[in-house]
């Protein structure tokens, strides 16, 4: 049970896993995470399932090995298992007919915005997605992502692939498009074409880092653009009984686990996800240093 059945490293601190896990595979939808726990004395590590195969009963999931328990994970191998997989959690993020959809991918939240993305596109709306990455090295799933959208567009931080700058800047190229055009590099469509199809944006779905996810808001709120952020708080029992995953939205407390993760992003309280999310970065520093 719950067996690995691939593994592929993409960088450093991130990598693939496939696990078999039928029962949770069987019901899995976009938008939907796991939390698995990966030996005895592992934390509980809740991650977005960013893939599926309901007949072969496989999830796949992409891992950030920031702290002990990821890290730990990160040295299993095909043929071991994983100890607990509970899931599948959360909302299904809501896949509707509504026209052109931009979703935005930062970093390991390319996987997270993946089946998202397919669904939408399945469901007959135009995606077009962005991607990004601090630099080339660090860009993973272009083709997968270019597979479930209409168009992509990849940006790195550094320049060093695709269109240099963050992934707002591409998203805000797509909502207010410019006068100037300039010639495309390896990986991006081009800014002429981007300009000629910067009809207007009925939805806006973006997962990443949370200062990422805060600038998409920003980026949209001024043009009316709803706008849904998948939220990642500190999780412990993804049931709703901890409170561990509280985060304000709209002025009142929501449980990510239970009533998102997908929020309106235009009111969720960032500065408070941010503090809570660093709650408890010296005792997770103490016990990577003790690993
Ligand atoms: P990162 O710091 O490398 O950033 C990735 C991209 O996000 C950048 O290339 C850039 O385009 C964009 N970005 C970063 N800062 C920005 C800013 N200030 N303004 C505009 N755009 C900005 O990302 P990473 O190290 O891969 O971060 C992973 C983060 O994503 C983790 O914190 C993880 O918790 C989160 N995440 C969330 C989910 C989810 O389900 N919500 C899923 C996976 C990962
Ligand atoms: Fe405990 Fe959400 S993780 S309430």
């Amino acid at each position: 049970m719950n067996e690995i059945v691939r593994k592929e490293r993409y960088s450093e601190q991130v990598f693939m896993m496939a696990i078999s896990t039928p029962l949770v595979a069987r019901k899995a939808q976009a938008g939907q995470f796991i939390i698995i726990r990966g030996t005895e004395t592992g934390e509980r590590i809740p991650l977005t399932i960013a893939d599926f195969d309901r007949e072969r009963g496989e999830l796949e999931i992409v891992v950030q090995e920031i702290g002990k328990s990821t890290k730990v994970l990160g040295t299993m191998e095909p043929g071991q298992s994983i100890l607990d997989v509970t899931g599948p959690l959360g909302i299904p993020t809501h896949i509707g007919k509504v026209g052109t959809v931009c979703c935005v991918g930062g970093g390991v939240g390319i996987a997270a915005v993946h089946p998202v993305a397919r669904a939408l596109k399945e469901a007959g709306n135009r995606v077009v997605s962005i991607i990004g990455a601090r630099n080339r090295s660090l860009l993973f799933w272009e083709d997968k992502m270019r597979a479930a959208s209409d168009e992509l567009v990849v940006t790195t931080d550094d320049g060093s692939y695709a269109a240099k700058g963050f992934v707002t800047d591409r998203l805000k190229e797509l909502i207010e498009p410019r006068a100037t055009s300039r010639e495309p590099r390896a990986g991006e469509s081009g800014s002429s074409e981007l300009e000629a199809r910067s009809s207007k944006l009925d939805l806006v779905f973006a997962v990443g880092p949370t200062v990422m996810m805060r600038a998409v808001a920003e980026t949209t709120r001024p043009h009316g653009i709803k706008t849904v952020v998948s939220l990642n708080p500190i999780m412990v029992d993804g049931t709703g009984m901890c409170g561990g995953c509280r985060v304000l939205v709209g002025g009142k407390p929501r449980f990510a686990c239970v009533h998102g993760p997908d929020f309106d992003a235009h009111e969720v309280d960032f500065a408070n996800l941010m503090a809570r999310q660093r709650q408890y970065l010296d005792k997770e520093r103490a016990a990577l240093d003790a690993l």
